[in-house]
């Protein structure tokens, strides 16, 4: 079996990585990804100690590196984006270019290649602002921001192949999926970095805005069901019940570290718009038998841990 996983080298394509190393050890596991500054190969040390993992460097938009990546692939799993809001509202084209026509140029080399099976990793962030209540996956689409816009243009290429092509494709939407390896852009290890380095923590606006969390393991767990037990042409929302504001998290973290966040916390102008929530019912992953194990409150400590112990990494954050 040849599995290709597209943005392998990132946060949640290295959890996936992980996930399939440990239960197909015997498949030919390909890592295609750019290393932009959000890929790190160090993030398949754990997975290469079950698995060899093969890595393809380049570019999701080259067509001719996608068809010889994805010639006779089982199963292509696509994480590979830009994936980060804040930068959205600066380098928005680039998000368009890897997210929109990444995805449409992948999407047509599994066309060419007769790829079987196709998992698109899509966000919560493409229904757009939900202040109450939850949104299931036949909800409308209205994003917000350039990145949860290409991410909602992805999925438009999508429905367009299912449509003509009955494209094999299974589609998940996430929450915020929180972890170790994740680019400290994102609140979570961008607020322990801070701190590690004496920081305060730059919190937007009234930090009121809530968001909920799952696990990277959990929420790689949760594709992996979905390639075993969903429906193609099927989505599936993958969404936890624990939700904080954004200061909840700053205090959280804070508490790791024994600091009173009224002298840690400093706050910075908004984002040009900054959803208030988001919020998904889970129902129809949970029907395959998907929950999620882990929580924010329970996995903070080892997260921690894992930033002092590899924080040297990220030299350039934020
Ligand atoms: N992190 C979250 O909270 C979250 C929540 C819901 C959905 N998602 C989605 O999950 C996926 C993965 O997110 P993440 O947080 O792991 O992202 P990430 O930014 O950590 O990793 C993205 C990976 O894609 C690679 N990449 C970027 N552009 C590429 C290109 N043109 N060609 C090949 N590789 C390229 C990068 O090098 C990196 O390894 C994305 O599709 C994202 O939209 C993320």
């Amino acid at each position: 079996m040849k599995i290709v996983v597209t943005g392998g080298a990132g946060f949640l394509g290295s959890h996936i990585v992980d996930l399939l190393a440990e239960t197909y050890p015997k498949a030919q596991i390909v890592v295609f990804d750019k290393l932009t500054y959000a890929g790190d190969l160090r993030n398949l040390e754990d997975a290469e100690q079950k698995s060899k993992i093969d890595v393809v460097v380049g570019d999701i938009c080259d067509q001719s590196l996608c068809r010889r990546t994805l010639s006779r692939a089982d199963l292509l799993i696509h994480t590979a984006a830009e994936s980060h809001v804040d930068n959205s509202f600066g380098n928005s084209l680039e998000f368009t270019t890897t997210n929109v026509l990444g995805t449409h140029v992948l999407l047509e080399a599994c066309r060419f290649e007769n790829v079987p099976r196709i998992l698109h990793v899509s966000t919560d962030e493409v229904y757009g602002e939900i202040p109450s209540g939850s949104a299931h996956e036949g909800s409308p689409i209205m994003p917000t921001n350039p990145y949860s816009a290409s991410k909602a243009a992805a999925e438009m290429i999508v429905h367009g192949y299912w449509k003509s092509y009955k494209a094999p494709i299974t589609m998940v939407r996430g929450n915020n999926i929180f972890g170790i390896r994740q680019y400290p852009e994102k609140i979570i290890p961008i607020f322990i970095m801070k701190l590690l380095s004496g920081q305060k923590l730059p919190l937007h606006g009234n930090g009121k805005n809530q968001r909920h969390y799952v696990s990277a393991p959990d929420a790689a767990r949760a594709v992996m069901t979905v390639v075993e037990k969903g429906e193609l042409m099927q989505t599936y929302n993958i969404g936890s019940n624990e939700e904080y504001s954004n200061l909840e998290i700053a205090s959280m973290i804070c508490a790791q570290f024994g600091y009173d966040p009224k002298d840690w916390i400093d706050y910075v102008a908004d984002r040009p718009y900054n959803d208030i929530r988001y919020g998904v019912t889970a129902d129809r992953i949970s029907a395959l038998g998907w929950v999620p194990k882990r929580s924010v409150k329970d996995d903070l400590p080892a997260i921690v841990n894992w930033y002092k112990k590899n924080g040297y990494r990220y030299s350039g954050f934020g």
